[in-house]
């Protein structure tokens, strides 16, 4: 396989269609992608995240015909929606793809090229169902009754019998075999890794990627009475999206930096194009694969499945605007194994930000700050710091490695969940100590090391915190004293680098007043 750079770490989202405005599933794997690479930034890595847009392919003509716009028109008005919500839910990302753009073209063309060179697309007869929305031909045993797609229930899969260009999957599948073998971390979780391991098994067929009668779309190059295939044309944005502005946009400049990727992070409907399709187009073009494809689950409302016709979707934009988005990117990131599916319930989620964040979190750094000011004189007693025999220091001595090891695994939730503990275990700390008491009896020195150490303590949880809730974590170091911002974390990384150990919050550090980092949330009666 390829040699990965131990220093940076590159990772895409899906690249988005753009036949509606973005939803709520497309924000969920933008807010892990965004996390996981704030993370590796934190760690001192550098990182580029990449997300973007598919906007070929008949989907997308047919909605903007629909609306009476041009194609390129409508995605254009939605690619605004796209960065709107990225903006708001405070997501950083480095590389916007757009698969319409020249660019783009040159690079699907000379890529095509040396794959038809290999010998490895040839013309054939097509005939089967296709699904529009899926952009992909199904079996008939895989469809509802009377075709309707098992994926877009209201959808009917359409009847193709046509001329196209073919992709000779069958021949990779040895090679695609041994890639399993040697690299069994390629595709991540387990469940998803024998889902596809299954699939190849029963033999892989050669995949047609051109289309007759579409026009929104390229050419295929031989024969531009074709137009290449849509998921062929947006797999390939992913390297596309690796060209710097200057560069002249051919493949060896684009692959000259980032190539290969390490963590193609998708949902799990679209687990065969990255997993099956995407390495083997790459070992026909001759070029090493990317590290790891990673299929999360899918989101459910209420316990249903989300859509349009059952009008329970969630409006991602709505979500944000009521509740922020470090409540929002806690809540998705936290409650839900990544890997699984998970589900959505307003009044859970409420519970919850108000259980984490406003009770366990944010009332322990603003109890103990008001404790430092009112028997410390808000300022800790440096000479009998740092404290390192606390239940407090136990736990926080460990919990740097812990959670960098459920980051580095995507255990997003197992991340807060150790985090938790540190805070709850806090809160109990305080009140098995009574500094209050202690404060009456005149021991102002074990006062002063009680407040420190769960000051420490709850630096520590913000710091670690601070990929998933970078809004809250910088609230709190600056109540703590420090001037910084984990939104401008590329610029304070070298200050930090240790900031995941314990012990780090100086004995002497000037302290901020106390003020709530997150309010309460209203519940609301369903
Ligand atoms: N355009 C393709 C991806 C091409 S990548 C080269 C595509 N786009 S999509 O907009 O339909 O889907 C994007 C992502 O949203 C997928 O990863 C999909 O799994 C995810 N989700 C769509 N609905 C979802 C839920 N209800 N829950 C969680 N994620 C889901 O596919």
């Amino acid at each position: 396989m390829s040699q990965i750079n131990k220093n940076t770490f590159a990772i895409t989202t899906p690249l988005y269609y753009v036949n509606d405005v973005p939803h709520i599933g497309s924000a969920y794997t933008t807010i892990a992608a965004d996390a996981l690479a704030r993370f590796y930034r934190l760690r001192g890595k550098s990182v580029l995240l990449i997300t973007g847009t598919d906007e070929h392919g008949q989907k997308i003509e047919r909605t903007a015909a629909k609306l009476g716009r041009s194609p390129q028109v409508h995605c254009d008005m939605i690619v605004e929606k796209f960065a709107e919500l990225w903006s708001i839910l405070n997501i950083q990302y480095d590389r916007f793809s757009r698969t319409t753009t020249p660019n783009h073209e040159a690079i699907v063309k000379e890529f095509f090229q040396r794959v038809w060179e290999q010998d490895d697309i040839y013309l054939s007869q097509q005939q089967g169902w296709y699904c529009v929305s899926c952009e992909e031909f199904k079996e008939k045993r895989d469809l509802l009754e009377d075709n309707f797609c098992p994926i877009h229930t209201n959808q009917k899969a359409e009847w193709r019998d046509e001329e196209n260009y073919f992709f000779r999957l069958s021949k990779y599948q040895k090679q695609l075999e041994e890639l399993y073998q040697e690299h069994p971390d390629f595709i991540q979780p387990a469940s998803r890794r024998h889902e596809v391991l299954n699939f190849v098994s029963q033999g892989l067929q050669d995949f047609s990627i051109s289309r007759v009668n579409l026009d929104w779309g390229f050419p295929v190059p031989v024969d531009p009475s074709h137009t290449l295939y849509v998921w062929f044309d947006a797999l390939l944005a992913y390297i596309t999206a690796l060209l710097n502005a200057e560069d002249e946009p051919n493949l060896n400049n684009a692959l000259k930096d980032w190539w290969p990727i390490n963590l193609h992070l998708i949902g799990k409907d679209i687990l065969r194009f990255h997993a099956i399709y995407w390495p083997a187009m790459l070992m026909a073009a001759k070029l090493p694969i990317p590290a790891q494809v990673f299929g999360h689950g899918f989101l459910t409302k209420d316990g249903k499945k989300m859509g349009k016709t059952l009008g329970n979707v969630i409006d991602p934009f709505a979500l944000v605007e009521k509740y922020g988005s470090d409540a929002v990117r806690y809540y998705f990131l936290k409650e839900i194994e990544f890997g699984q599916d998970g589900d959505f319930q307003e009044v859970r989620f409420i519970n919850i930000l108000n259980a984490d964040l406003a009770n366990d979190l944010g009332n322990l750094l603003n109890r103990t700050l008001n404790m430092v000011h009112k028997y410390c004189q808000g300022q800790l007693n440096a000479v009998s710091l740092p404290v390192n025999d606390s239940v407090l220091s136990e736990i926080g001595k460990d919990l740097g490695n812990l959670v960098n090891n459920a980051y580095e695994n995507l255990a997003f939730d197992q991340a807060c969940e150790s985090v938790l503990t540190l805070v709850r275990t806090c809160n109990k700390y305080i009140d098995d100590q009574a500094p209050w008491s202690l404060y009456k009896q005149g021991q102002i020195e074990t006062v002063s090391q009680i407040l420190y150490s769960v000051l420490e303590s709850v630096r520590l949880s913000a710091y670690l915190l601070a990929p998933i809730i970078p809004n809250i974590s910088t609230a709190i170091y600056q109540q703590l004293g420090y001037d910084l911002d984990f939104n401008t974390v590329s610029a304070i990384t070298p200050n930090i680098a240790n900031h995941s150990n314990w012990g780090v919050l100086p004995a002497d550090q000037v302290l901020g007043k106390a003020q709530p980092v997150f309010q309460r949330l209203e519940q609301i009666t369903v």
